[in-house]
This record gives C-alpha cells, sequence and structure tokens, in this order.
C-alpha cells in the first residue's frame, strides 16, 4: 500500500480514536480494519468501571467487521496518542490471527510515525484453531 493510502487510513483512525471511551486509562486508541472489498470498519477502546472487561479499539473494530462481513480482512491499522507506535496487545494479536492471519498491521502515534508488520509476525508459534481437532481428549 502506498503511504499516501496509509496515511489516509491512519487519519481516519485518528478520527475514531476521538470517540475512544477511555474513561480510566486515559489512553485512548483508534482502529481501522480494512477489508480487500475496501469497506472499512472502524473502533475504539471502551472500558469499563470493572477494568478487566474493557476492550480495545482494534477488538472493537475487528468483530464490527466480522458481523457486518465475511470478506477477507487485508489491513488493521491502530493509532494512539503515545511517543512510540502503539502495537495490538495479546488479547487483540490472537483474535487477530483467528480471523486475519494474513492480514498486515500498521500502528502508529498521531504524527504518523508509523511501524508496518504482520498479523503472523506480531505472534509467532501461535496457538490455532487447527490443534482443537488435535486433541487426544476429544477421542
Ligand atoms: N488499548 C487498545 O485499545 N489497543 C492497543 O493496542 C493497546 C491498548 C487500550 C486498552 C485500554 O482501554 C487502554 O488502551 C489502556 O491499556
Amino acid at each position: 500500500m502506498k503511504k499516501e493510502q496509509i496515511l489516509f487510513y491512519l487519519t481516519k483512525a485518528a478520527e475514531v480514536l476521538e470517540k475512544a471511551n477511555a474513561n480510566y486509562s486515559h489512553f485512548p486508541v483508534g482502529s481501522v480494519v480494512l477489508l480487500e472489498s475496501g469497506d472499512m470498519y472502524v473502533g475504539a477502546n471502551v472500558e469499563s468501571s470493572s477494568y478487566g472487561l474493557s476492550i480495545c479499539a482494534e477488538r472493537v473494530a475487528l468483530t464490527s467487521a466480522l458481523t457486518a462481513s465475511r470478506k477477507k480482512i487485508v489491513y488493521i491499522f491502530v493509532i494512539a496518542d503515545c511517543e512510540v507506535p502503539v502495537p495490538p496487545c495479546g488479547a487483540c494479536r490472537q483474535l487477530l490471527y483467528d480471523y486475519a492471519k494474513d492480514a498486515k498491521v500498521i500502528y502508529s502515534n498521531l504524527t504518523f510515525e508509523y511501524i508496518e508488520t504482520t498479523v503472523k509476525d506480531l505472534l509467532p508459534n501461535a496457538f490455532h484453531s487447527d490443534m482443537l481437532n488435535q486433541s487426544q481428549s476429544r477421542k
């Protein structure tokens, strides 16, 4: 993807970041999930007074995309107002691996210093659904 397009999607993610409900951490995050069809789904983090129930921007965007369409996910963009670009957390990496194994990930700060990687590179030696069928306890 060309830099100009990357900046377009990161700008969308930055707009979504404004919608974050980060009342406890004060760490708003925005995300865009792009499908191969060109359709785009957005998410921002939503936090809970019961902290552990909070959900990351990436999972909001991903679940929104999965609810709307079965089309392949090709890119996930993440942005936060942080000195260093903020990559998806461990929980998000697993869900991204489950549903968007071949996607690319671009994470950035608000000055658009971004890093390009892939879901596979973010979660080496991933647990995956094939392993469920290999369980000896299923027999
Ligand atoms: N968070 C995200 O939404 N995405 C990330 O990639 C890192 C962390 C959220 C979770 C929580 O609402 C806040 O940022 C602080 O951890």
